[in-house]
């Protein structure tokens, strides 16, 4: 399947043939993930999964108020549990130095700012023994009253002046008020989408140990430099004394793109035992302290001619931090950059909760923000009596309206045509309600995707050895997707050799360092710093003369000014149109999925399995937030209710009937040197909206908050 046809006779001793004949695949090829057999044969170790001698258990307490202060907490009967070595506390664990992200400063003081914030970790022989220990912990508490419910009318709630990612909490185009006050068709709707959970397959998981002063950690995360920085930071040695290892990850969609409490947990208690430590947190603690997707109300307004033109457009996204870290869901922040319309704005309002902290969850905000805009869109077609594809056909800017610059390449329209034509569009009859296969009202429902092309400095090292073989080597971090095949692929068409030929090592921060996998960025990102090195290492060895040293040919590239350089004149954006059918029991109410159906213009695709992997994967995750997801804020207890995945329901494969992801062949010169613009987030964005306004075709009922259970629709 790979395409990598021959291992070629010639070394690098020989040299590769330049521009000649050189067995690496074309970009796109459907390479098999390297590490795949790996894998299904249980040979891949993720975190948990090592063993060094002598290694112990850790498992954490959480609290169990969601504000005040531990008055008292006692360790005495968990510390008399058989094998129990130490219950570390706020008393007596290790000082850490202050970091930016307070979710790590764990065990540092009595303050309890969120329930189920660690605070006791109980270190064990065993893990059944670590596991009884906490459960003998007792805490008591003086209580604080908390405020944990989000509501549009909170005394609280401002406007700040950036969001995740730093865009700016309000925007604005022209005049909305006056623009909306004369605008002749109005759209007016407020949609909710509750707290949704990353739940990747893989807890967050650490094994750490200690030599003297130097820290190892095999640890789940989506970036082990950052990792390795603040472990150094927190416990106030030099990065080089620091190795983080995240060989094999299962999953993470954002929520291990920061370094999370657990790791800090975990080498804060080997270094207080002085054994190996390894903890794994239970699945049932990982809701209150690895993040999530906060809930949002969103208003949206659509102001527009007859025919369906926007005129006036507003996006007001109500949203809520926690008090311990800055992180504000930028729902809105796409809104702009979709159609063409002269008045608009965006705003963000926030309010500090007593909740646990949300954070990255796939296409942060986009996702969010989609949902509103993008249901908001099929009510205004409704209205207009236009057809959804046409009305934002009939929409579509010139530039980006946000920035005033050109897009670096868009193809919304080309998508929404050929996902038409596939899907089988043409002809939809737009009365909601009438098509009815027995107890099954059908309807079918689109919507467009969008997400940015984030690329981040990284540097890169390329090695030919004497061999014959090359080695390329990033901190990238395959967190599933198939980023160690893709940089393979990048590195043997630069190089001009067989992919058999090269080995790419990532998920070591000893490593050149590299940036997170997120934000659609890794392909782009590592894959530049890849192409940079091993195009630099091909003219230094056109250039050798006589025998390689044995230690080979070595370069070192950092992509910094490169990057720099790039994309200021530029909006540039991957986008979509997914296109669903539905159908709705009328007896039970329950909504299913019969098709669903993307086109995406995401520049250049570098593998196709792997790429159609990551769409159909986000599209799933899309259906899942569409029909089933969803965590409930407690407000007597102050912490969602949902910590397991019996509760928190998540899609299975008999939900996803038909799923289809296809792409334009799409040349985009302003990226970067592969035209790669990013995959891993755009397919989630858009779904739930093309599935709720399929809802509304087969049913006539406008479900304006998710998820789509059946009390929604009968
Ligand atoms: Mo993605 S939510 O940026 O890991």
């Amino acid at each position: 399947m790979s395409g990598a046809t021959s291992a070629g006779a010639s070394g690098p001793t020989s040299g590769p043939t330049p521009g000649g004949a050189s067995g690496a695949p074309a970009l796109g090829a459907p390479l098999q993930r390297l590490e795949g057999r790996e894998k299904v044969t249980g040979a891949a170790r993720y975190a948990a999964e090592y063993f060094p001698p002598r290694c112990v258990h850790a498992w954490p307490v959480p609290a169990t108020e969601a504000k005040g202060r531990i008055s008292a907490l006692h360790v005495d009967r968990a510390l008399a549990e058989p094998g129990v070595l130490a219950v570390l506390t706020h008393d007596n664990a290790p000082r850490l130095a202050e970091t930016e992200d307070r979710t790590l400063a764990v065990l540092q003081s009595p303050r309890v700012l969120h329930r189920g914030q660690h605070i006791a970790l109980v270190v064990a022989e065993t893990l059944e023994a670590a596991r009884e220990g906490a459960a003998a912990v007792r805490a008591e508490y003086t209580v604080e009253p908390h405020d944990v419910e989000l509501r549009a009318d909170h005394p609280g709630l401002y406007v700040p002046d950036e969001d995740n990612g730093g865009f700016d909490g309000a925007r604005s185009i022209g005049d909305f008020d006056t623009a909306w006050a004369s605008a002749p068709v109005t759209v007016d709707a407020v949609y909710r989408i509750p707290a949704l959970h990353n739940h990747p397959m893989e807890p967050h998981a650490a094994t750490a140990v200690w030599d003297g002063g130097r820290l190892t950690v095999h640890d789940s995360n989506q970036g082990t430099t950052a990792v390795q920085r603040t472990l150094a930071e927190l416990f106030g040695i030099e990065a080089e004394q620091v190795t983080v290892i995240a060989e094999h990850v299962g999953g993470g969609f954002g929520s291990k793109g920061t370094p999370r409490p657990h790791v800090v947990l975990a080498a804060m208690a080997a270094r207080e035992v002085g054994r190996p430590v390894k903890l794994s947190l239970p699945r049932a603690q990982m809701a209150a302290v690895v993040g999530h997707r906060a809930a949002t109300e969103q208003r949206v307004r659509l102001g527009a001619r007859p025919d369906g033109r926007l005129t006036a457009l507003a996006h007001e996204v109500v949203t809520y931090r926690s008090t311990l870290r800055a992180f504000v869901e930028q729902a809105a922040t796409a809104t702009l950059s979709m159609y063409a319309v002269p008045h608009a704005r965006t705003v963000h309002r926030v309010v500090h909760l007593d909740v646990p902290s949300p954070s990255w969850m796939r296409a942060p905000g986009e996702c969010s923000g989609m949902f509103a805009l993008e249901s908001a869109m099929d009510e205004l077609a409704a209205a207009c009596g236009v057809d959804p594809v046409a009305l934002r056909v009939r929409n579509e800017p010139d530039t980006d309206p946000d920035t005033g610059r050109p897009f670096s390449s868009r193809h919304l329209v080309e998508c929404l045509h050929e996902g038409a034509r596939r899907f089988g569009w043409g002809g939809r009859d737009p009365r909601p309600g009438v098509r009815r296969e027995g107890r099954l009202l059908v309807g079918t429902g689109v919507a467009a995707s969008i997400y940015p092309v984030f690329v981040m400095p990284c540097r890169a090292q390329a090695v030919a050895e004497p061999s014959g073989r090359y080695r390329v080597r990033v901190n990238a971090t395959d967190i599933g997707t198939g980023a160690r095949t893709v940089l393979t692929q990048i590195a043997a068409r630069a190089l001009r050799v067989p992919p058999e030929r090269v080995s790419v090592e990532l998920g070591c921060s000893d490593l050149p360092p590299a940036s997170v996998a997120g934000g659609s960025s890794g392909t782009a990102s590592w894959g530049w710093a890849a192409e940079l090195a091993c195009r630099t290492l091909l003219r230094r060895f056109e250039e050798h003369e006589g025998p390689l040293p044995g230690d080979g040919l070595t370069v070192s590239v950092d992509t910094s000014e490169e990057v720099e350089a790039t994309g200021k004149e530029h909006a540039r954006h991957a986008f979509g149109a997914q296109f669903a059918e539905v159908t709705v029991d009328v007896d039970t109410g329950e909504t299913a999925v019969r098709r669903l159906l993307g086109v995406f213009a995401a520049g250049r695709v570098i593998n196709s399995r792997t790429a159609h992997s990551q769409f159909i994967g986000a599209m799933t995750m899309g259906l899942s937030m569409a029909l089933m997801e969803g965590s409930t804020m407690d407000p007597a207890f102050g912490d969602h209710a949902e910590r397991d995945l019996a509760s928190y329901h998540i899609a299975a494969c008999a939900d996803v009937r038909d799923i289809q992801a296809h792409w334009l062949e799409e040349e985009d010169r302003h990226l970067n040197p592969m035209g790669a613009k990013g995959i891993g987030e755009i397919g989630i964005v858009g779904t739930a909206a093309a599935i709720a306004n399929a809802v509304h075709h087969a049913t006539g009922v406008r479900v304006r908050t998710l998820p789509i259970h059946p009390d929604k629709v009968l």
